[in-house]
Parts: structure tokens; C-alpha cells; sequence
């Protein structure tokens, strides 16, 4: 028998097929289909008829800053602003162990979860790229178990801070995969498309893709996203950008915005919302009514753009919860959009699986014959029940090797009578 072959009996699908049997071989995916026959000796998973997905994916994180809360003290006004100033007063305290260390925790969380696919932004605004050596390192370090994708970040502006382009470029040199960016805090609107300019340029140049943090503020007139498809445009990079955040489409006027939606899908880009930040961190300066602050995402995806959810972040100088769970993003998601519909909630799944996954340009992924075998089995019957009740991971697949178990929650009632010991929150 071997270690990365496996047989999944008995599960339904993300697309609502049930009573399905899963094949895998050598890592990847050979069948799938009803009554499937077991090859002798092969390692078997009994899915009870529950939900097999494909493993979550974050499409936006920050893991050099996770798990620091507190350090050196907290956010008291929960402003972005205050965040990157804190941030700033904690970067000359970190050390490379402090940072592995708390990403390699944060990544033991993230695979129990189902997490399997994290792209992260990595501040390059430090001339020493400590962060950035510190998660080259976790990158190979978990390798086997998450696609870890890095992005060169300058958080405290291309333009506006010394060295940045220049780390940038280091940080690519040494292996960081694509471009980042954050036009909203250069100094000034021009500065800002400047910025976009040369970084779309950078990428094209090297064959990369971006990932701009962009527009994030409830600034009505930040408009660095059209920049973006235009360059994006320009340059050829079709599927290949992002824009992340996206949170001034919230405050925009509907006639700019009905001329943008179809430019950014000419482009091709693909948009990243991040609900639980975005709904904490912007409407910040409003009185009331305040602003929700999240990005236009059905208005995104009616347009025919690509939408995924990120986590952003988890327990930092910007956010003090959080666990790596892309089910509690894709809930909160789903209520700041007021997304409630049956088809959009099975959308706000996508948005934290496929969608996600073709934003990082993924190979293999995905719950089809030839895709590589990884998936999460959870304790729930379909992907809105999943949403729901942030379901248990069951069983955490990955290459065919069960690689994290979570018990079941079951009912706690004992009444003579009636029956007992039932899957907890799934209706009898
Ligand atoms: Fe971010």
C-alpha cells in the first residue's frame, strides 16, 4: 500500500453530487464517481455522505506580521493608519526566529484548517529583508504541506520610502514571486499611478504576476485600480494582476463606477475583498451612517471579474482575532456583501476556494480527475451548511495522505426516546 494512495467513500460535492466515491493514486486523483471500487489494501476515508472540497485558499495574507498582537502594544484606534505605524515601531525589534516561528504556528493552524494555498504579502521595507529571508525559509520549510506564494510588499510606499524599489528588486532576486504594491499611501495621486506604472513594468519585464494593495481607504477619489487595469492592459498581463482591497469602490460614484467594472474586466484583473478587515478597519472617520468600507464584490462578479476573499490578517497590529478559518472569512463576506441567496452563498464558497486559486495561477487544483489529491472532508452536507456552521475539518487531505484529523462535533441531548449522538448543527 502506499502512503499517498487513497479512497474516499461516500462523500457529497462542492457542485451538489452525492453518494460519491473519490480514487487517488500517486498523489492525484484517478476517479471519482458512484461506486467506485476500492483496489485492494488502499487506505479508506468514510465520508458518511458528508462534504469533500477542495482546500481553502487565501488569496491575501500577511504572515511576517501574524501572531503579533500586542508587540510592542495594540491598536488602540483600529485605523489602518495606526496599524502601519505600529507595525513600523515594531519592525526594528523583530528577529528572523520570532518570525518563523510565528508563521511555522501560524501555518500548524492554517493546514488543521484546510488551508493548504496562502498567498502573502512580505514588507520589503526594511533594508536588512529579514521578513522576507524568514518566509523564503517557511516557504520551503512547509512546502509539503502548503503552497505558500510571496508577495514584495512596500508597505511604506514604492516612491515615498528610501530603498524600497531597490529591496523590491532584491527580494524578487532572491525568489519572492510577485509584485506588490500600495499606491493609496504614496504621498501624492501622481506618485500613486507612478508607482503603478513601474511596478506593472517590473513584472512584465520578469515574467511575474501582481498583487497591488490598492484603493484601501473610504476615499471616493482613490482611483489607482483604473491605473491598474490600464496598465495591466497595456503591458499585456491579461489574468495575471490583482487588486487587493478595492475598499474606495465602496465609496465611489455608480457613474465612475459603471465605466471602471468593464475596464478592469477588459484587463483581466482579479479582485481580492477582505471582509473581516475591511469591515473593521474602514468607515473609521464616519459618524453615521458609517460605511461598510468592503468592496463592490457582486457588482464585481456580475461584471465578470474574478472575486476571492483573503483573510489579510491574523492577530497583528491590524486585526486581534482570527484563526486561519477561510470559512469564517467567506461568512462575513457574505453578510457585509448581503449575499444571502442560495447561488450567492455557494459564490462566497467559491471565493474562498476556486476563485482564490486562480488568483495565485494554481496547477492541480481542484475536486477533478488529474488534479493533484488534495481536499478537505467537513462535518457538513453542502457548502452553504459549510458556511453556516464554520464546519469541523474532518479529515485534511493533501498529495493522497491524510496529513490533519478534528473529531466530530456531536449533539450533547440524551433523551430516552430520541436518537443520540448526532452530527452537531446538521438538521435530523
Ligand atoms: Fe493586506
Amino acid at each position: 500500500m502506499n502512503a499517498d494512495d487513497l479512497f474516499v467513500r461516500n462523500v457529497a460535492l462542492p457542485d451538489g453530487r452525492s453518494g460519491q466515491d473519490v480514487l487517488a493514486l500517486g498523489g492525484r486523483i484517478v476517479a471519482i464517481g458512484p461506486a467506485l471500487a476500492a483496489p485492494a489494501g488502499i487506505a479508506e476515508l468514510d465520508g458518511r455522505g458528508l462534504l469533500l472540497a477542495p482546500p481553502f485558499v487565501d488569496a491575501h495574507f500577511h504572515m511576517d506580521a501574524t501572531l503579533s498582537v500586542g508587540l510592542p502594544r495594540v491598536n488602540e484606534s483600529g485605523t489602518l493608519l495606526e496599524g502601519i505605524a505600529l507595525w513600523g515601531e515594531l519592525k526594528p525589534m523583530l528577529t528572523q526566529e520570532a518570525l518563523v516561528e510565528r508563521a511555522l504556528q501560524y501555518c500548524d493552524w492554517a493546514v488543521a484548517k484546510g488551508l493548504l494555498a496562502i498567498r502573502s504579502h512580505v514588507d520589503v521595507c526594511d533594508d536588512r529583508l529579514l521578513a522576507v529571508e524568514a518566509l523564503l525559509h517557511v516557504r520551503e520549510r512547509v512546502k509539503s504541506y502548503i503552497d505558500l506564494q510571496l508577495v514584495a510588499f512596500p508597505q511604506d510606499g514604492l516612491l515615498r520610502a528610501p530603498n524600497a524599489l531597490a529591496n523590491l528588486k532584491r527580494a524578487l532576486d532572491k525568489g519572492v514571486d510577485v509584485v506588490g504594491g500600495i499606491p493609496h499611501f504614496e504621498r501624492t495621486m501622481a506618485d500613486g499611478a507612478e508607482s503603478v506604472r513601474i511596478l506593472c513594468e517590473l513584472a512584465a519585464e520578469r515574467g511575474l504576476r501582481v498583487d497591488m494593495h490598492c484603493d484601501e481607504s473610504d476615499d471616493p477619489l482613490s482611483r489607482h485600480v483604473e491605473t491598474l487595469a490600464a496598465e495591466a492592459q497595456r503591458l499585456g498581463l491579461h489574468g495575471r494582476v490583482t487588486g487587493s482591497h478595492l475598499t474606495s469602490m465602496h465609496s465611489m460614484d455608480n457613474y465612475y463606477v459603471s465605466k471602471l467594472l468593464p475596464l478592469m474586466r477588459e484587463a483581466g484583473l482579479h479582485a481580492v475583498a477582505n471582509p473581516l478587515i475591511n469591515i473593521t478597519l474602514q468607515g473609521r472617520h464616519d459618524t453615521y451612517p458609517k460605511r461598510r468600507g468592503m468592496t463592490r464584490v457582486p457588482e464585481l462578479m456580475a461584471a465578470g471579474i474574478n472575486v476571492g476573499f483573503g483573510h489579510d490578517c491574523v492577530m497583528d497590529p491590524w486585526y486581534p482575532l482570527g484563526s486561519g478559518d477561510m470559512l469564517e472569512v467567506a461568512q462575513m463576506g457574505l453578510h457585509v456583501a448581503q449575499m444571502t441567496s442560495q447561488a450567492q452563498m455557494r459564490v462566497c464558497f467559491d471565493a474562498v476556494t476556486v476563485n482564490n486559486a486562480r488568483i495565485l495561477g494554481l496547477e492541480g487544483y481542484g475536486l477533478e480527475v488529474g488534479c493533484n489529491a488534495d481536499f478537505v472532508l467537513l462535518q457538513a452536507r453542502d457548502v452553504v451548511e459549510a458556511i453556516r456552521l464554520r464546519a469541523v475539518r474532518l479529515a485534511v487531505v493533501r498529495r493522497g495522505r491524510v496529513i490533519a484529523r478534528t473529531p466530530a462535533a456531536r449533539a450533547a441531548l440524551d433523551l430516552p426516546g430520541r436518537p443520540s449522538a448526532v452530527d452537531w448543527g446538521l438538521l435530523r
